[in-house]
């Protein structure tokens, strides 16, 4: 609770200031922010929520407290945040909930978007053959088929104990009466002015109809509220084939998008096995569940964790550490780039890319001293740990649009038992396509992540990626999202996730690394610097946060360093479990104020 009881209190002092005052408040450096983060985990001898919203992280406290379990709480966050985080938190789009059960159990519910029937290959290509990257990431036929209300039925009926209505109860509690609006949420819908305004009723609700929402003012979405009463009614089936699916389909056909009333019945959410991978660190055996395709997060965070197996790494402000975890990412992601998918539709070489010993040859190529190029990096060929070759690499060096001030959301939740849930999902970038529906939520933008053109990077997050990752009716999108769950000698240890785009990959990445290499209190792990490289651009980004010896010295060897002042990688929301007390410690990201609630 403490980065969000910090945030309110700085609210609260510059309402209260003078103007010139406030202006002088305002202007702290960021490294004054730093100072101000939080030093320790929030406390819980029994659950903890972390999310990115105080009101989102008390619903899952209140199911909680009802009796529900964690993955009870989980649906509650998630539908909560749908109200009070409208940039990222969505019914509107689509993501993945990592289950673990205190028995055993594990779960992956992949409520990715699809493509709809109408969705080609070459929908964004011009008749002069180049991008129309402005389809793919604005307005009607940006969206992909919305996974949130399939998904968060399924994970409630396979793991939950409680009924829909009563998890969403604070939703829809939320979106009826309102709640004060953050300083946080201000800012960004002010920020986000130029995309909402393009759709009226995105203007009339989010934007005040062009006078926009002040802190402290209340955001009551009644649209919403009668739309989420209907899920709680009827259930998801209402979403896909009631009044919501014809206001949706409805509103599709009358501004030129794809989706239809067949495409919204024909969605289904899919239970499918984690990634599991088990490492031995200092004496330690832990054992790292993860995403699986269409997440490329799991095969990357597996097969960057094998890379490093038998490093000497000691700690991520070493330089030596932050080189070889850098040329770790760089061989990773030129491996995303060339194999990762939808594995429904293609073969997806998850097991080589998973094996120790396809890790070890992609160690060997990495050079302890100098920074490689990542023109000469090519992905590796797992094909001799698979059955299956995987497919063709793409390259190409297109400039991207990194680190942009988009969002996605993750949430973790841990309950008395030790249910642990790890749910990252999305609308793509903040505010999704821009696009509100009568039913009174975005819709995402989500046909992005496709390869929208082979060889040619992405428009927001820049990636190349592959033949394989082409738009197909139905198919899945691949994503960065990344969320994780990581057992010490069998016992719940810590779960984690991100938003960021492919960045969420490299903030989970460090985040596990600063948990079992280092041993670090989560919150100090959650605040470390971080650093982030996705092969093309051949760059590294860190936050300013890493010292400058050590970014002087990686560019001595070869990395082009990039500074990014204000632009954060990643805002991980993590629990940490204290293998002697089983105390929860909460770590909210402090880089955007999220909320850790325990008890
Ligand atoms: O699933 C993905 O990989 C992306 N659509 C995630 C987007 C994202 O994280 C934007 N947030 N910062």
């Amino acid at each position: 609770m403490r980065p969000r009881f910090i945030a309110v209190v700085t609210a609260v002092l510059l309402l209260t200031l003078p103007a010139k005052a406030q202006q002088q408040a305002r202007a702290s450096s960021p490294a004054e922010e730093v100072q101000k983060w939080p030093k320790e985990a929030v406390r819980g001898s029994k659950a903890m929520v972390v999310s990115d919203e105080e009101l989102a992280s008390q619903a899952g406290i209140e199911i909680l407290k009802k009796g529900g379990n964690a993955v009870d709480a989980a649906v509650a966050v998630g539908f909560a945040l749908a109200v009070v985080e409208p940039a990222a938190g969505n019914i509107g789009g689509g993501g993945f909930l990592l289950v673990r059960m205190a028995d055993g159990r594990t779960g992956f519910v992949d409520y990715r978007e699809t493509a709809p029937a109408r969705g080609s290959r070459d929908m964004y290509i011009r008749a002069d053959g180049s991008l129309d990257s402005a389809a793919a990431t604005v307005g009607y036929l940006s969206v992909g088929v919305p996974g949130t209300a399939a998904g968060m039925e399924l994970a409630l009926k396979t793991y939950g104990t409680m009924k829909l209505a009563d998890v969403m109860a604070p939703a829809i509690r939320l979106a009826e009466e309102g709640f004060p609006v953050s300083e946080k949420l201000a800012r960004s819908l002010r920020a986000s002015r130029p995309l909402l305004q393009r759709f009226s009723t995105s203007r009339r609700i989010f934007l005040k109809d062009g006078a926009l929402y002040q802190p402290g003012e209340t955001l009551r979405q009644p649209e919403l509220a009668t739309t989420l009463r209907r899920i709680a009614k009827y259930g998801a089936a209402e979403f896909y084939r009631g009044e919501t699916a014809r206001g949706l389909a409805d509103e599709m056909a009358r501004m030129s998008g794809f989706i239809t009333l067949e495409d919204l019945a024909g969605y289904q959410a899919k239970l499918r096995e984690p990634l599991r991978a088990k490492f031995r660190i200092r004496g330690e055996e832990w054992e790292v569940i993860s995403a699986p395709p269409p997440s490329s997060g799991g095969v990357a965070v597996i097969e960057a964790l094998n890379i490093l197996q038998g490093v000497d790494l000691k700690s991520l402000e070493d330089t030596q550490t932050v080189h070889w975890v850098a040329e770790t990412m760089r061989r990773v992601f030129a491996d995303r780039s060339a194999y990762l998918a939808d594995a429904d539709f293609s073969h997806v070489p998850v097991r080589g890319l998973t094996d120790p010993r396809y890790a070890a040859e992609r160690r060997a190529t990495i050079d302890p001293q100098r920074a490689s190029s990542s023109e000469q990096i090519r992905a590796g060929n797992p094909a001799a740990y698979e059955s299956n070759a995987g497919g063709e690499l793409e390259t190409s060096t297109g400039a991207p649009e990194p680190l942009r001030d988009g969002q996605t959301t993750h949430f973790s939740v841990v309950d008395a038992a030790g249910n642990a849930v790890a749910n990252t999902y999305t609308i793509n970038n903040g505010y999704g396509s821009g696009a509100t529906v009568p039913g009174g939520f975005l819709l995402n933008d989500t046909m992005d992540d496709f390869t929208t053109q082979p060889g040619v990077p992405n428009k927001l997050f820049g990636l190349v990626q592959s033949d394989a990752n082409t738009i197909a009716p139905g198919k899945r999108p691949l994503s960065s999202m990344t969320p994780t769950i990581v057992l010490r000698d069998g016992q719940l240890s810590f779960v984690t996730g991100s938003p960021g785009g492919p960045t969420i990959i490299s903030a989970v990445l460090l985040s596990l690394i600063n948990w079992m290499y280092f041993g670090m209190e989560p919150q100090a792990d959650i605040n470390a610097p971080r650093f982030h490289h996705q092969w093309m651009p051949d760059e590294l980004v860190a936050e300013f946060t890493l010292p400058e010896a050590v970014r002087a010295e990686l560019e001595r060897r070869g990395h082009k360093v990039k500074s990014v002042p204000w632009r954060w990688i990643g805002q991980v929301e993590a629990i940490g479990i204290n293998p002697k007390t089983s105390e929860r410690l909460g770590a909210a990201d402090p880089r955007r104020s999220g909320a850790a609630i325990g008890y």
